[in-house]
């Protein structure tokens, strides 16, 4: 690692708590009655609520809380609609704490359960940077997939239809009051899911490391900066991950009962999520939501499909750390320039994405040519992830960047 820098100052946060193992989960009743919640609303959704250890989990709640209220109506990348629903559950059950179980989805309608419950109003009023006027309510986030790293993350994500964008809330107080992160609740997850959520880990993991660095952010406004760019602890937490994904995601994938491979990812994606969360994360997730809100693809595909032609842009200022990468991954680079070093990291990264399955090209996700200079304005307006990413791009780079992923 270089030497460290102490001369700018940069703060790292996360969940107040994280418990990490197989089992893990049944320990929140005995957390609940330490701080004595008895009104708990549980956000879930169909699928993931019929889990044999989802619904060992809930009926050890229940048999502890005596007002224990399920919603179990989420989605995958849910709408603004969903989030008011589980509002609207935790207000008339007089909820007194949230647990989020499921994928980046049900945490992130957890979180702004929480937020209106707690605050009143609807979930539009918190959209946006540090929105939130205080403490929501004591917030449990138990995730599904090894993905998005919400469980340690300070953003609700959602999709506004009929703007067709996603919307974010992004403040200190959705960091959950407790993580716990169980491998064995990713155990059933299907190849697709484990391969877009995997992968949504190893973009969070690049984009944290790549992003500007901390010392360069003084330009931005601190009120307004969402995010701090990468900095000595990201970057640990960054690298880690991204070793731990090129080591196992394949194997999550084809062999989906590889609990070796499942407890590397579940860790993977919480390292992520701490480290993204806090550096940021940065043009591939900004140019992922617009289209993402279009076409429905799944979070994690989009950004994997994108990812290879955001860093051939970010190649020319980042050749150092796409040289580690390409060495984390385990890329045969004997005898290569450091430039052919760099490049080999986009080529490992493509052969991973091919091996599990990610579609390669925009026009695939049922997206048309048209569409591009429409989708790069929505993107461009995302300052708090352009801010961050290692180069500014002009409009006509985003449209560029579309162009050649098309
Ligand atoms: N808040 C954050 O920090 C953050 C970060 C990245 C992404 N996100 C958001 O998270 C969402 C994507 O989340 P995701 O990738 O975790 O997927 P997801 O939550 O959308 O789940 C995808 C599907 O997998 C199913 N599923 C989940 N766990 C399962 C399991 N163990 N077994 C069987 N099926 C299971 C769900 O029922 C769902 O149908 C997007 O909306 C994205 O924008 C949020
Ligand atoms: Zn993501």
């Amino acid at each position: 690692m270089a030497n460290i820098v102490a001369n700018t100052v940069w703060q790292f946060a996360t969940a107040s708590s994280v418990k990490f193992g197989r089992g893990c989960r049944m320990q929140l009743a005995e957390q609940l009655a330490i701080g004595r919640w008895t009104r708990p609303l549980v956000v879930t959704d169909t699928t993931v609520g019929a889990l044999p250890a989802v619904q060992e989990l809930i009926e050890a709640l229940r048999s502890r809380a005596s007002h224990l209220t399920l919603f179990d109506a989420c989605v995958a990348e849910p709408t603004v609609d969903v989030a008011g629903q589980a509002c609207e559950a935790g207000r008339a059950a007089q909820a007194d704490c949230v647990i989020g179980i499921g994928g980046g989805s049900n945490l992130d309608v957890a979180k702004i359960a929480a937020t209106v419950v707690k605050h009143g109003g609807k979930p539009s009023d918190f959209f946006g940077f540090d929105q939130i006027p205080g403490p929501v309510l004591p917030m449990f986030a138990l995730p599904t997939t090894a993905g998005t790293g919400s469980e340690v993350s300070h953003s609700a994500v959602l999709t506004d239809t009929r703007q067709s964008i996603k919307v974010s809330s992004l403040s200190r107080w959705l960091r959950p009051t407790g993580a716990f992160v169980d491998p064995a609740l990713t155990d059933s997850c299907p190849p697709t899911v484990t391969a877009h959520s995997g992968v949504d880990a190893l973009v969070h993991a690049i984009e944290a490391y790549t992003n500007r660095d901390f010392s360069e952010m003084v330009d931005v406004d601190p009120q307004a900066r969402a995010y701090e760019g990468s900095y000595p602890l990201t970057r640990l937490l960054a690298a880690e991950a991204i070793r731990l994904v090129g080591r196992s995601l394949v194997t999550a994938y084809q062999q989906p009962t590889s609990r070796t491979a499942r407890d590397d990812m579940a860790f993977a994606a919480m390292l992520a999520g701490m480290a993204f969360s806090n550096s940021g994360v940065g043009m591939v997730h900004a140019l992922e939501y617009p289209i993402g809100a279009l076409t429905h693809c799944g979070h994690g595909e989009g950004n994997g499909l994108l990812l290879p032609h955001v860093m051939r842009y970010n190649l020319p200022v980042r050749i150092r750390e796409f040289c580690d990468i390409a060495l984390w991954l385990g890329a045969d680079v004997a005898g290569l320039s450091q430039r052919q070093t760099a490049e080999r990291a986009i080529e490992k990264i493509e052969e991973l994405l091919r091996l599990v399955g990610i579609r390669t090209r925009l026009r695939e996700l049922g997206m048309s040519r048209e569409s591009i200079s429409e989708l790069a304005a929505k993107s461009f307006t995302i300052r708090r992830l352009m801010d961050v990413n290692p180069q500014t791009p002009r409009l006509s780079d985003l449209e560029d960047i579309l162009h050649s992923a098309f």
